[in-house]
């Protein structure tokens, strides 16, 4: 008699929605498996969440929480309560958590505690950087995963490193690239570069809302004043997160706009990869912006002292800039003044888009594993 077993997703925050999509259609084609999807509601801005789900294809969730904004502790504590119940009640085989949100940990803890087995999609990757929020989600979220997909080899040396037994790591690639893949025709046929009337030269497309760049008013408004200059030298089209656009309220003086400094509100999936694939230079401090950027060989540079994902530095088109205003200025010129060139690069392994049906397979011969084990 075959069993079905029940893998429950939680996503929450807009880059979980792009490692969710290829899992969800890989999931949803197998007999043994009944898939369902909880957001938290962490983001809810309708450009922060809706149009991913739209732009993906992702079926609309199961259960919303409504858990909205607010500190950690309170956002984390919210998502912890509210998801304790729907556990309880839809009792999965599986829970799968993504990235490193709030959203992320917040489920993973309830779920080890009931004693039901987490997946992470995304895991081992590590900045060492203990300030930032993203690093401790990952650290405490891999502490306790049943099984630990990871998209990079030094990922799994962080896991390794960690005492991470190795039967639970399971190198799979990065899930962002199969969305990319997937999307990148239809991306490209938006042609967003002509929409936003920057498709006749060479672009600098922006997107900054870490809080180490954005709630210091200094750094912040040194960036800004770098962007202003850089877009007398290219058009800079800035996308503007919901919490990098309260920070330049509070600045009260907006950038100087000549034009050529777009700040727009936050854009859906597919405009925002077809404006990524055609920019002569990304200025960001996102971490799937990194991963894109290389996949695409368009040079980027990451405005952080550091980052969890060195494979992109090491075997892509990343290059760290420190967070101030002049040096980003000038890294950002000299990479304009470069061009593209930079030739050929070796493919990425297992950055190839077919990373959904390798977590699939692993999550079928987990279950396999269990059948056995129960006989
Ligand atoms: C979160 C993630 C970060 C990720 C980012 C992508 C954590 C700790 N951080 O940061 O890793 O890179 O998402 O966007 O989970 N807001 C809105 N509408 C929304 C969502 C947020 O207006 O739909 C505003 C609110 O003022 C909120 C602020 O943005 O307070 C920050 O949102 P929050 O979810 O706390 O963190 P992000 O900065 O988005």
């Amino acid at each position: 008699m075959s069993v079905v077993r029940r893998v429950l997703s939680v996503v929450g925050a807009r880059p979980n929605f792009m490692k969710l999509a290829p899992l969800a259609r890989a999931l949803a084609g197998r007999a043994g498996v009944q898939h369902s999807i909880v957001h938290t509601g962490q983001h809810y801005d309708p450009e922060m969440s809706e149009s991913f789900f739209r732009d993906l294809g992702i079926p609309a969730p199961d259960e919303n929480l409504g858990v909205g904004s607010a500190s950690h502790a309170q956002q984390t504590a919210a998502i912890m309560q509210r998801i304790e119940p729907v556990l309880l009640a839809r009792r999965p085989d599986l829970l799968l958590v993504y990235g490193d949100v709030n959203s992320t940990v917040a489920a993973a803890l309830v779920a080890a505690k009931l004693g039901i087995a987490v997946g992470h999609v995304e895991a081992g990757l590590r900045s060492r950087d203990w300030s930032m929020p993203e690093e401790i989600n990952r650290v405490v979220t891999d502490r306790l995963a049943d099984l630990l997909f990871t998209p990079s080899r030094d990922a799994d040396e962080n896991l390794r490193a960690e005492g991470v037994p190795a039967e639970r790591i399971h190198f799979v690639g990065n899930i962002m690239i199969d969305s990319l893949v997937r999307a990148l025709p239809a991306a490209r046929a938006l042609d967003a570069p002509s929409r936003h009337e920057v498709a006749s030269g060479p672009y600098v497309l922006v997107t900054l809302h870490r809080p180490s760049n954005v709630d210091d008013p200094a750094a912040l408004s040194g960036l800004l004043q770098a962007l202003a200059a850089l877009s007398e030298r290219a058009p800079v089209i800035f996308p503007v997160h919901p919490r990098t656009r309260a920070r330049i309220g509070d600045l009260g003086a907006s950038p100087r706009a000549n034009g050529r400094l777009q700040l727009i509100d936050p854009i859906p999936y597919l405009e925002m990869l077809s404006l990524t694939a055609r920019a002569a230079l990304v200025v960001t401090d996102s971490g799937g912006l990194q991963e894109e950027t290389s996949f695409l060989g368009i040079p980027c540079l990451t405005v952080r002292p550091n980052t969890e994902r060195p494979i992109t530095c090491t075997h892509g088109t990343n290059r760290l800039v420190e967070p101030r205003g002049e040096v980003v200025l000038a890294a950002a010129r000299e990479a304009l003044d470069l061009g593209k060139g930079g030739g050929k690069r070796e493919p990425i392994a297992l950055w190839d888009g077919n990373t959904a049906e390798r977590i699939a397979l692993a999550i079928e011969s987990y279950f396999a594993r269990q059948n056995t084990h129960r006989v």
